[in-house]
C-alpha cells in the first residue's frame, strides 16, 4: 500500500470486537480484540489510541498480536481504564494506530527485561516476537502486591522467557522489594548486551543510572500524557538540553544516549491541563 494511504488508514478509528476477556485480578484485565478490516501490524513497543463506551481515548501498548487479533493488558487506574473493565464479549472498541517507534533488539541475542506493572505489556509482546527468532530474554517483573500481580502462567506463551523473577513491594508474592534491587547482580552475573525496561518512571530512572554506570546499553519505554498521538499538541513533550522529544511520535522508546540529554526524565511531566508536575 502507498505510504500516504497507509498513514491515513492508521489515523482512522476502526471497530474491533471484543473476542475474549481474561480477568487476571482486581486491577488487571487482558482484552482480546478482532477486526474484520485490515490494519497495519504493530511492532513491539508501539501503542494504539483506544476508546470504549464512555471512556476517553487513551494510549495502550500492544500486548499480543496474531493475524487479525490484538490483545491489550490494562491496569485499572482511573476513569477511562475502569470503563474497559465493564466491557463484555461482543462489545466493540474504537482503535487507531499503531503509533510511535518500537524496540530495536534484533542485534542482541540475550537481553534482560525489567518491567513494573502495566510495563509488562510491551515487553511481553517483544519477548514473544524475539522467541520466534530464537532470541533469548530474562525478565525481572515487579508489582505492588499479590492482588496486582500478573502471573505469566495466565498466558499461553510463557516459554518466551528463560527466567522470570517476580517482586512485590510488600513481599506478598515473589521477592520483597523492587526489580531494581537485584539489577546490578543480574547484570554482573548474566551475559546480557542490552536492558529493555518499561514501567514507572522512577524505576526507569534507577535502571538508567545503573546501566550508565555499568556501561550497558538500554532502551526505555516512557509514558507521557498523550492526547493527539500525532506530534501536534505538545502535551507529551520531553525536554532535553539540546533536543526535545514528543513521546507520541519520537518515542515511546528512547535509548540511554537520548535520555542522557533529557532534563525532566524521572523528574517532571505535564498533566492533562499542560501544568508541569513532579513525577
Ligand atoms: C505509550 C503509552 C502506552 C501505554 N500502555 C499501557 C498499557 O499497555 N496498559 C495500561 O494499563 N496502561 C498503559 N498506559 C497508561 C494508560 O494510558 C493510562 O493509565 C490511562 O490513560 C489512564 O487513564 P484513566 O482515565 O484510567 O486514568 P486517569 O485518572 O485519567 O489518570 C491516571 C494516570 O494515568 C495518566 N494518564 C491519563 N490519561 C493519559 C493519557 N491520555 N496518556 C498518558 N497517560 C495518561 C495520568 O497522567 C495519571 O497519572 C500507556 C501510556 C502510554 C503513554
Ligand atoms: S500527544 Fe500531541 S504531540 Fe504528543
Amino acid at each position: 500500500m502507498h505510504t500516504k494511504n497507509k498513514l491515513l488508514l492508521n489515523n482512522l478509528r476502526r471497530k474491533f470486537i471484543v473476542k475474549s476477556i481474561n480477568n487476571l485480578n482486581q486491577n488487571f484485565v487482558e482484552i482480546s480484540l478482532e477486526s474484520s478490516s485490515d490494519f497495519t501490524a504493530p511492532k513491539p513497543g508501539q501503542y494504539l489510541m483506544v476508546m470504549c463506551r464512555n471512556s476517553e481515548e487513551i494510549p495502550l501498548s500492544v500486548f499480543k498480536c496474531e493475524n487479525k487479533k490484538l490483545s491489550l493488558l490494562i491496569k485499572k487506574v482511573g476513569y477511562s481504564t475502569s470503563e474497559f473493565f465493564k466491557l463484555k464479549i461482543g462489545d466493540y472498541v474504537l482503535v487507531r494506530g499503531p503509533y510511535g517507534n518500537f524496540f530495536e533488539t534484533l542485534n542482541h541475542e540475550n537481553i534482560l527485561m525489567v518491567a513494573g506493572g502495566s510495563g509488562l505489556a510491551p515487553l511481553y509482546f517483544l519477548a514473544c516476537e524475539r522467541k520466534k527468532g530464537n532470541l533469548e530474554q530474562d525478565i525481572l517483573l515487579g508489582f505492588r502486591n499479590l492482588n496486582e500481580t500478573v502471573k505469566l502462567g495466565n498466558f499461553n506463551n510463557t516459554s518466551c522467557f528463560n527466567k522470570v523473577v517476580y517482586y512485590t513491594d510488600d513481599g506478598s508474592y515473589g521477592k520483597k522489594g523492587f526489580p531494581t534491587d537485584d539489577l546490578l547482580t543480574y547484570l554482573k552475573r548474566g551475559s546480557y548486551s542490552l536492558v529493555v525496561a518499561a514501567g514507572p518512571e522512577k524505576m526507569l530512572q534507577k535502571i538508567f543510572q545503573t546501566c550508565l554506570k555499568e556501561g550497558i546499553d538500554a532502551l526505555f519505554s516512557l509514558e507521557r500524557y498523550i492526547k493527539c498521538s500525532l506530534g501536534l499538541c505538545g502535551s507529551c513533550i520531553l525536554e532535553g538540553r539540546n533536543k526535545s522529544y514528543r513521546v507520541c511520535v519520537d518515542g515511546p522508546v528512547f535509548s540511554i544516549t537520548q535520555l542522557k540529554d533529557v532534563v525532566d526524565f524521572g523528574k517532571f511531566k505535564y498533566d492533562e491541563t499542560g501544568r508541569k508536575i513532579n513525577i
